[in-house]
C-alpha cells in the first residue's frame, strides 16, 4: 500500500465504470461508447436516461414505454408541496430547498422495503426520483412568486414538461430542444465530486434516496455545479459595470479572481460541452437578435486564450456557455445549478447502481498528523 498522498483524490483510479468515458487531454466525452456530440444531436434527454440505466439506446417501443413510465412518475406529493411552501416562506435556496424535498420523497415511495441488492427496483427509485425533481423545481419558483404549483403534463417531454411547470406555456420547439440538449449534455461525467459522493453513500448499501439528496448537496458547491450561476452573475455584473469584458477579465486575473467557468480538475483543453452550448448560444443569438450574452463570453475566451491560459490547460468548462443558453432560455439564474442537478441526478443513479452490482465499501484513509498520548486535564484545572 502505498502511503503517497493524494491531496482530493486527484488521478487516483477507484473504479471501473461502463459509463462515461473522457479523454481530458483532446476534449473527448462519451457515454457508453457514445460521443456526447452524436448524442446532443440525435438523441432526446430520455433516450440518454434509458441508456445510461439500461445500457442501450432504446427502440421506438422501448422508449415510448420508458418516457410513459417516467411522465407517470411526474407528480409530488401535497406533503412535499407544503414542504417547499415552507421553505419559500424561510426563504430557502433553491439548491438546499431541492435537498429537503428530494429527501422527504422517499416517505412516499412505494417500495420503502426493496432490498437494496434488487437493482431493478433500485432503477425503479431512480425513475420516481428523476421525474419528480422537475415537478419540485417548478412548484418552488412558482411558490416563490405567489403562484400555485402546475399539475405536471403527462402528454409533454421531460424537458417540455419542465418548461410548461415553470412557465405555465407550453414551450416553442427550440426552447424544448435547446433544454433538453442541454440535459443530455450534464447528465453523467465520470467520477466527479457529485457522482464520487452518491457512490460513496451508495456503497454502504443506503437507498438512493440518500445518495441523490447527498450528490444534490455536493453539487451545490461553487467549485462544482455552482460555478454555472457564477459566470451569469459575471456577465450581469460586467453589464452593469463600465468596464467592457476585456478590462473586467484583466482586472479579475490581476486580483487574482478565479473566472468561472474556466478549469477543470479532468478537462486541460475546451470542454467539448462547451463547445456544443457555444454553437447553440450562438443559434440563439441570432434567432432573438440579442448577442450581447455570446459577445461578452467570446471575448473573455480570446482575451484569456491569448494571455496564455488554454496553453496551461485552463480553458473554458461546461459552466462558461450554460448560464447564457439557459437565459435566453427565461430561467432564472438561480435554478441553473438545480437544473444541473435535474440531469445530473440520471447519472448518479446510473453510477451508483452500477458500482452496487459489485459493491465494495468506500473507506479510504488519512495521514494521522495531531498529537498522540496526551493526559486528560480535569475541566476545572484546565
Ligand atoms: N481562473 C483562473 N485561474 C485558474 C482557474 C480559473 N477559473 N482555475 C484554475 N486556475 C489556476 C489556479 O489558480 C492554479 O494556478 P497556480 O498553479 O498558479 O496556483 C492552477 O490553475 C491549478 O488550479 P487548481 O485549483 O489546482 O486546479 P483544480 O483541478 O483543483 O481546480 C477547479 C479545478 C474546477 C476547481 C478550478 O478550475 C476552478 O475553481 N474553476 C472555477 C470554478 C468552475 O468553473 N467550476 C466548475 C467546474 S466544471
Amino acid at each position: 500500500m502505498s502511503d503517497e498522498l493524494q491531496r482530493g483524490l486527484e488521478g487516483v483510479l477507484v473504479a471501473e465504470s461502463d459509463l462515461s468515458y473522457i479523454d481530458g487531454e483532446v476534449g473527448e466525452l462519451q457515454y457508453r461508447g457514445y460521443p456526447i456530440e452524436d448524442l446532443a444531436r440525435n438523441a432526446t434527454f430520455e433516450e440518454v436516461l434509458y441508456l445510461l440505466w439500461h445500457g442501450e439506446l432504446p427502440d421506438r417501443d422501448a422508449l415510448a414505454a420508458f418516457s410513459e413510465s417516467l411522465a407517470a412518475e411526474h407528480a409530488v406529493d401535497d406533503a412535499v408541496i407544503e414542504t417547499l411552501e415552507r421553505l419559500v416562506e424561510a426563504d430557502e435556496r433553491p439548491m438546499a430547498a431541492l435537498r429537503t424535498a428530494v429527501s422527504q420523497l422517499s416517505a412516499s415511495d412505494p417500495e420503502p422495503d426493496a432490498d437494496p441488492e434488487d437493482f431493478e427496483a433500485s432503477l425503479r427509485k431512480g425513475r420516481r426520483i428523476t421525474a419528480k425533481i422537475p415537478t419540485i423545481l417548478a412548484a418552488f419558483d412558482r411558490l416563490r412568486q405567489g403562484k400555485e404549483p402546475l399539475e405536471p403534463r403527462e402528454d409533454l417531454s421531460y424537458a417540455g414538461n419542465f418548461l410548461y411547470m415553470l412557465t405555465g406555456a407550453e414551450p416553442d420547439d427550440v426552447s424544448e430542444e435547446t433544454f433538453d440538449m442541454a440535459l443530455t449534455l450534464h447528465a453523467d461525467h465520470g467520477f466527479n465530486a457529485s457522482t464520487f459522493t452518491s457512490i460513496v453513500i451508495g456503497s454502504t448499501m443506503a437507498d438512493l434516496y440518500s445518495s441523490v439528496t447527498g450528490g444534490i448537496g455536493a453539487l451545490s458547491g461553487p467549485l462544482h455545479g455552482g460555478a454555472n450561476q457564477d459566470v451569469m452573475e459575471m456577465l450581469f455584473e460586467i453589464d452593469e459595470s463600465d468596464k467592457d469584458p476585456v478590462q473586467w477579465a484583466k482586472d479579475a486575473r490581476n486580483d487574482g479572481v478565479r473566472i468561472p467557468g474556466w478549469g477543470h480538475r479532468v478537462y486541460k483543453t475546451k470542454d467539448p460541452r462547451a463547445k456544443i452550448l457555444q454553437g447553440k448560444l450562438e443559434d440563439l443569438a441570432a434567432a432573438s437578435g440579442g448577442s450581447k450574452w455570446l459577445d461578452y463570453t467570446t471575448e473573455i475566451e480570446a482575451y484569456l486564450t491569448d494571455e496564455g491560459l488554454v496553453e496551461k490547460g485552463i480553458a473554458p468548462n461546461v459552466d462558461f456557455y450554460s448560464g447564457s443558453v439557459y437565459d435566453h432560455l427565461g430561467i432564472p439564474m438561480d435554478l441553473y445549478t438545480p437544473i444541473f442537478a435535474m440531469s445530473r441526478a440520471g447519472g448518479w443513479i446510473a453510477h451508483v447502481v452500477e458500482y452496487q452490482e459489485d459493491n465494495r465499501l468506500i473507506r479510504p484513509l488519512s495521514r494521522y498528523t495531531g498529537p498522540r498520548d496526551q493526559e486528560v486535564t480535569p475541566i476545572d484545572e484546565r
